[in-house]
């Protein structure tokens, strides 16, 4: 599903699934670096988050009947989100970091179930 702004196509869920793939693997990526490599990552994280959340809105906007899974799967999505940066910045301070570790994991299990179960894109589950 994919919608035309300034004559590009955009919005699809191939858009979204790009990003969020990107910004997991340099999430993963992080975790073998440290100082100023560490936090040059995590700004590029900050750019990804961004467009996932662009995409995933513009999504939300594509679809005309918005219902609670819907809602549900923006606020995991960004559940994921906070998890990940949280897990950074804390492990960039050298603070303990493994209670948003487990929150990512746990969010980021769900937004994958509810995420391949709703309509758009690609349906593995429902
Ligand atoms: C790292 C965070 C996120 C991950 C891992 C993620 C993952 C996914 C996945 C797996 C899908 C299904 C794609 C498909 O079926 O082709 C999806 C669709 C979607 N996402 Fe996200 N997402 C994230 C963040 C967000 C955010 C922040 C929003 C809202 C602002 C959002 C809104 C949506 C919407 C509306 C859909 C379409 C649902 C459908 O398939 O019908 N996502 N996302």
């Amino acid at each position: 599903m994919t919608v035309e702004r300034w004559g590009i196509q955009v919005g699809g869920t191939v858009e979204h699934i790009s990003m969020w793939l990107l910004a997991i693997i340099l999430f993963f990526v992080s975790f073998k670096m440290s100082g100023k490599s560490l936090k040059i990552t995590m700004m590029i994280n900050r750019v990804l988050y961004i467009l996932i959340i662009v995409t995933g809105a513009m999504l939300l906007f594509s679809i005309s009947n918005i219902n609670g899974e819907y809602i549900g799967k923006a606020v995991i999505g960004l559940w994921v989100i906070v998890s990940m940066e949280m897990t950074a910045v804390k492990r960039s301070k050298g603070k303990p970091y493994k209670s948003f570790l487990i929150q990512f994991w746990i969010s980021f299990v769900l937004v994958l179930l509810l995420g391949f179960r709703l309509p758009l894109g690609i349906q593995l589950f429902g």
